[in-house]
């Protein structure tokens, strides 16, 4: 048996500990700290820079080489050869399905798309012109008061059917908010369509036409929905665990993770790269512009990533699409395309980048493509959240079932005042 490596920590008082080290099937090491509070001390490291909470095996990054698998298949693998679903029943159970499988799993979502009647109701309660991710945290987190069948966390079954409720609603949910801030009529999903054409439908479709998906955008619509479906620990999947450490429903858990992916530094970014772009304006401004992110006057979004120290390789992908769909629009002299190319150019060979690893993220033409197929910019991290709904529910119920697990609970380094007494209002 080979021996267990550890890692030795002196202190300046002269105290020592031997720490075990752990290896990965990928990946660095790590040191387990846990042996730590023998010596009544714990590790400082905010933002989690150095710092594993948690062993999984769903998802893998190597961001200096810009490598990403899920559950060892590489991205750009799934995104050009799988279908969303399928790539969340390998989430979800670690192998890709047989045909029969995957003819079951889809039977399964396509059974649970229908949200109940009471949930529409809602909608009425929110202003018209609520963010639709406000709109996401009530209504998600709103589902545990609906299905109090699949409620019992220690009961796989019941887990299975609230990540199946999950995966099916979302996007109805998510197309309910769109058509509420539109005064549109709800739509009803419809069984004859797959998982993404039924989400377009659900949002371009009217009780007046037949709605005909194309397949070009229905295609570059999966691809987003699958380069988003899981990230490992990130802020969003963090706070799901977090949550879900206390034995909240996953639901909760759920609208806890669109919560925290609303901020711009997560998946708000592709809705500010957006922005930005269109701030911009013109491909002769860009210099200007980047002149003001190196004075630090505001930042490059969809550029830099925690993890990523190279090309994010959904990036690449995301560009590839953006090539495909405008052209099946005719839509190839798209200006904030050209901009965004000549942004990636020049950001790239500028050492204000270079030297900092900088490089363009997903959001940084995801936004191209979405606002090309017609969903309009605030939707654009709904679409985010839809995605990854799979991964919060994966990462949750791989929490779950982990015989290890345990309330998340960090500690801190207190630098508030020490103790001292009380004094009275007349003498302050
Ligand atoms: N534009 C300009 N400078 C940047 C950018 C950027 N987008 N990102 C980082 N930097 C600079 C910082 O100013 C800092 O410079 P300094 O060393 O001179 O102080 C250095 O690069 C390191 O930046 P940190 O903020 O320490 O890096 P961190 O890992 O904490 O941040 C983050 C990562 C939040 C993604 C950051 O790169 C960022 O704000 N990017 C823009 C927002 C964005 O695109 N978010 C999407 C992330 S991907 C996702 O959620 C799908």
């Amino acid at each position: 048996m080979e021996k267990q490596r550890t890692a030795i920590l002196t202190l300046d008082d002269g105290r020592s500990l031997e720490l075990p080290i752990l290896s990965g099937s990928l990946g660095p090491d790590v040191v387990d700290m846990r042996g730590l509070s023998k010596l009544g001390m714990f590790t400082y490291d905010p933002a989690f820079m150095a710092t594993a909470s948690c062993t999984s095996g769903i998802t893998f990054i190597d961001g200096d080489k810009g490598l990403l698998y899920y559950r060892g298949y590489p991205i750009e693998q799934l995104a050009e050869k799988s279908d969303f679903l399928e790539v969340c029943y390998l989430l979800l159970n670690g192998e890709l399905p047989n045909a029969q499988q995957k003819a079951d799993f889809s039977y399964k979502v396509t059974m649970h798309t229908m949200v109940h009647d009471q949930l529409a109701r809602f909608y009425n309660g929110f202003r018209r012109d609520a963010h639709p991710m406000a709109v996401m945290v009530g209504v998600v987190g709103a589902l545990s008061a609906f299905y109090h069948d699949s409620l019992d966390i220690n009961n796989p079954e019941h887990r299975e059917t609230s990540a199946l409720r999950l995966i099916a609603k979302v996007p109805n949910i998510a197309a309910m908010a769109y058509k509420y801030n539109t005064g549109y009529p709800f739509m009803f999903p419809q069984n004859k369509f797959g998982y993404v054409e039924n989400f377009m439908y659900m949002m371009f479709g009217t009780p007046c036409e037949e709605y005909v998906p194309n397949p070009v955008l229905v295609r570059a619509l999966e691809r987003i929905f699958i380069l988003h479906a899981d990230h490992e620990q990130n802020a969003s999947t963090s706070t799901v665990r977090l949550a879900g450490s206390s034995g909240a429903n996953p639901f909760a858990c759920v609208a806890s993770g669109i919560a925290a992916l609303w901020g711009p530094a997560h998946g708000g970014a592709n809705e500010a790269a957006l922005k930005m772009l269109e701030e911009i304006g013109d491909a002769s401004r860009v210099k200007e512009y980047v002149a003001g992110v190196k004075d630090k006057k505001y930042r490059l979004m969809g550029f830099g990533h925690r993890v990523y120290k190279n090309m994010d390789p959904r990036a690449s992908v995301m560009r590839q699409t953006c090539y495909e769909v405008l052209k099946e629009l005719k839509l190839e002299n798209n200006k904030l395309f050209e901009l965004a190319l000549e942004l990636e150019r020049t950001a790239l060979s500028d050492p204000y980048f270079v030297e900092r690893k900088l490089y363009p993220n997903v959001d940084f033409y995801s936004g191209i493509v979405l606002r090309a197929l017609g969903i309009p910019t605030n939707m654009f991290t709904v679409i985010f959240a839809l995605a990854r709904t799979i991964g919060w529910v994966s990462q949750w119920n791989e929490m779950v079932g982990d015989a290890e697990q345990k309330i998340g609970r960090p500690r801190q380094l207190y630098r508030g005042a020490a103790k001292r007494d009380f004094v009275p209002l007349d003498r302050r």
